[in-house]
């Protein structure tokens, strides 16, 4: 039996709606990117979406945004506050725009902040949280909202990893001033590649929307707060307005996205139920530390972490799983310190000792959208017996 880390998500109707989108002969974005990005801002309950053609290019105009804001925008030099563990394009905008990282230590039970190190992390000069849901696993949004009223800080969402996970019963990616999500193949829906950004705020909703399509003002609704339009026509037809970028979706991926999103709900459905199964086996194994819910996760994969103290060891590990045909992968991209790419960040870390654990000792094996307690039977045969 083959366990692979992923398992597309296309059906017939996922391919009709291409189809349909490739007869019509209008590809470019428009009305079914319009269209999803509505029924995306309604399922989570927030006012905007703004969709991109990945979730990188989500977390790059989300942070450009925050630097033109009419009031106390982001500023380079500033500092901001960034978990050690998640994937590299959480952490590349931080860098081009020029903020210094303040990196802080993840919890070894749930991936994501340790919330007494994040406490610890708050200086005056920081004027930012960066909150990561780890592979489905909701943040500790109650510490990080708490934290951002007390001290006025942004709060920036990265919920790529975890599309329909919810914490205290509000949907993650719902929390943050800005709140980006990717619809890699991969990920709880597929647009193939894709992302979106999610807001409340009218003024974030329209500088984005600005700095996906070239820093111009042909993509703004009529009563855009962020320029003052004239009646010159012919100008006006060609303004720009911000030092934007063209990261601009398709059709085929607004269209097929939203049939995609139909489809969430079963899912995350089938998503919980094989990880109850997985769950069930690895709780009580001292040998492994598998994540703790932290609220609903929307279960991306199974994460383990060899127990340093099992006297197992992560290569042993692997090398069984490799015989018996089952993937896996680095958890996320690992601790971003121990990347070469580290040495361009301007930051501070003053512990990253579980993010190295988890680095040193961790992997992942995949949950898929259909049901795998079979394959999920397999691993845990393929383990059981190994010390
Ligand atoms: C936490 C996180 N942020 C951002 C991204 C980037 O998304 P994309 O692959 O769509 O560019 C990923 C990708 O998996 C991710 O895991």
């Amino acid at each position: 039996m083959h366990y692979g880390l992923t398992h597309s998500t296309f059906d017939d109707n996922d391919r009709q709606a291409l189809i349909d989108v490739i007869q019509s002969d209008m590809f470019t974005m428009g009305k079914h990117v319009r269209e999803f990005e509505a029924e995306f801002a309604q399922y989570f309950g927030t006012k905007y979406a703004v969709m991109v053609n990945s979730g990188s290019s989500a977390n790059l105009i989300a942070l450009a945004s925050l630097f033109y804001r009419k009031e106390n925008p982001l500023q380079r030099g500033d500092e901001v506050i960034a978990p050690c563990i998640s994937w590299s394009t959480t952490f590349y905008p931080l860098q081009q725009y020029g903020l210094k990282i303040r990196f802080v230590d993840v919890d070894l039970n749930t991936l994501n902040y340790d919330v007494d190190e994040l406490q610890k992390a708050i200086s005056d000069k920081t004027r930012m949280i960066v909150s990561v849901s780890i592979l489905g696993n909701p943040s500790p949004y109650d510490a990080i909202q708490a934290l951002c009223e007390k001290y006025n800080l942004i709060h920036f969402d990265d919920n790529c990893e975890s599309m329909g996970a919810k914490f205290q019963g509000n949907f993650t990616g719902t929390q943050g001033l800005v709140n980006t999500f990717s619809t890699f193949f991969s990920h709880h829906i597929s647009t193939m590649e894709g992302g979106c950004i999610l807001t409340d705020d009218y003024e974030q909703y329209c500088l984005m929307r600005s700095l996906r399509n070239h820093g111009w003002t042909r993509d703004q609704p009529e009563n855009s707060p962020i320029y003052e339009k004239t009646t010159e026509d012919f100008f006006e037809a060609y303004r720009f307005i911000l030092p934007g970028y063209n990261v601009r979706p398709g059709e085929l991926h607004g269209a097929v996205g939203r049939n995609q999103l139909k489809k969430l709900p079963q899912f995350l459905d089938v998503r919980r139920k094989n990880a109850a199964h997985f769950v069930n086996y690895f709780k009580n194994d001292s040998r492994f530390i598998i994540p703790q819910e932290n609220g609903e996760s929307a279960w991306f994969c199974f994460p383990m972490i060899v127990n340093p103290e099992s006297g197992l060891t992560r290569p042993h590990v692997l090398e069984k799983l490799k015989t018996a045909n089952i993937d896996y992968r680095v958890i996320t991209g690992g601790n971003i310190l121990q990347h070469d790419v580290s040495r361009y960040f301007d930051y501070t870390c003053t512990r990253s000792t579980n993010a190295e654990i988890a680095h040193n000792h961790g992997f992942f094996v995949g949950n898929h959208p259909i049901d795998i307690r079979d394959k999920i039977d397999h691993l845990y045969n393929t383990l059981k017996n190994i010390g």
